[in-house]
């Protein structure tokens, strides 16, 4: 993988930062030669983390990005169940991740001793679980999605079976609209994207009238049917990138505006606001601090560890997201 040899990270005078950001960055990068690593991280990572690392991505991107990497040791920059997926794509590895507390509302909401219970409810259930959820979740499930190929996902389920969409509501009653597909859809959500209010979003497209609004499919639907496209993180790079519009409201964390910024220059970029404040910020995500970063590369951990049932059965439901995607 080409090495990224940006580093550019923007000094920010906050006095809680134990170290420069620049030399850290560069200790960071020499670190991860030392150690044969790959730093993977998400779009929604502070803009430090995505400067360095060698890829920056979509959660079907990264898992893409794990699945192939010939590294020995994976850094994940992003959250627990991402690194998880990682570590089920590559037993045989060491991954590590900055921070072990960065959760995810969405996989808290569906714990798998409740889902197994629901399948037991219908033998003839047939599991798409978005891959925002637990290891032993994606071992319950019969396939795996991500908001960048849920469609495509669905389209592909047995037309026998009764499909049950896990565990987020408004990604899979987007799905059901998109596809036509009936499903049962576990009630949980992103307590980010759900902030974004019908109200606080119409009032700022009225000021700014030739905006195109993006938003994340884990939006409400209220806000959905305001947008003039709902796509993954990844997709809001490509369709912001050949729209010949100069402005657009992106209705998904803040994170996402660094790399919206870096890779189309020349446009302007307005994070979406909520009712009550304008910085929709993953506080999961941003646990991940250059600090940690070094200090877990250093450290060798803290590591994601499974057991192997767990990843033996976890593995067929995203290899057979993977193959879906590839086709
Ligand atoms: P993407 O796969 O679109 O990056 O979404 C991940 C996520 O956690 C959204 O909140
Ligand atoms: Fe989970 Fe929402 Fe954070 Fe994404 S933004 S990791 S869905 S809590």
């Amino acid at each position: 993988m080409a090495e990224n040899v940006n580093l550019c990270a923007t000094s920010i005078s906050d006095p809680l930062r134990k170290r420069p950001q620049d030399g850290l960055s560069r200790e960071i990068l020499d670190l991860k030669r030392r150690m044969n690593a790959v730093i993977l991280a998400h779009n929604y990572q502070i803009p430090e983390i995505q400067d360095l690392a060698d890829f920056v991505g979509d959660s079907l991107g990264l898992s893409q990005q794990a699945a192939k990497t010939s590294a020995e040791v994976i850094v994940f920059c992003g959250v627990h169940f991402m690194a998880e997926t990682a570590k089920i794509l590559n037993p045989g590895k060491k991954v590590i991740l900055p921070d072990r507390a960065a959760g995810c509302s969405l996989e808290e909401s569906c714990p798998a001793d409740k889902l197994r219970q629901c399948q037991e409810g219908n033998p003839n259930f047939f599991t798409i679980a978005y891959i925002n959820c637990s290891a032993e979740v994606k071992a319950l499930s019969d396939v795996i999605c991500t908001s960048g190929n849920a469609v495509k996902i669905v389209n592909a389920a047995p037309p026998e079976r009764d499909l049950l969409f896990v565990p987020d509501e408004n990604l899979g009653s987007w799905v059901k609209e998109q596809t036509g597909r009936p499903m049962t859809l576990w009630p949980g959500n992103c307590y980010v994207h759900v902030e974004f209010t019908h109200a606080a979003i119409s009032k700022l497209r009225q000021q700014h009238p030739d905006a195109p609004l993006v938003a994340h499919p884990e939006c409400i639907k209220a806000v959905r049917m305001l947008a003039d496209e709902v796509c993954s993180t990844e997709k809001m790079i490509s369709y912001c990138r050949q729209s010949p519009a100069k402005s657009f409201l992106i209705a998904t964390e803040s994170g996402m505006l660094h790399r919206l910024k870096k890779e189309c220059p020349g446009k302007e970029f307005v994070a979406a606001p909520t009712e009550t404040c304008r910085c929709n910020e993953c506080r999961y995500m941003k646990m991940n601090t250059l600090d940690k970063l070094y200090d877990c590369m250093r450290a060798g951990g803290p590591e994601v560890e499974l057991n192997a049932e767990i990843i033996r059965r976890a593995r067929d439901p995203i290899q057979l997201m993977l193959d879906i995607s590839a086709r």
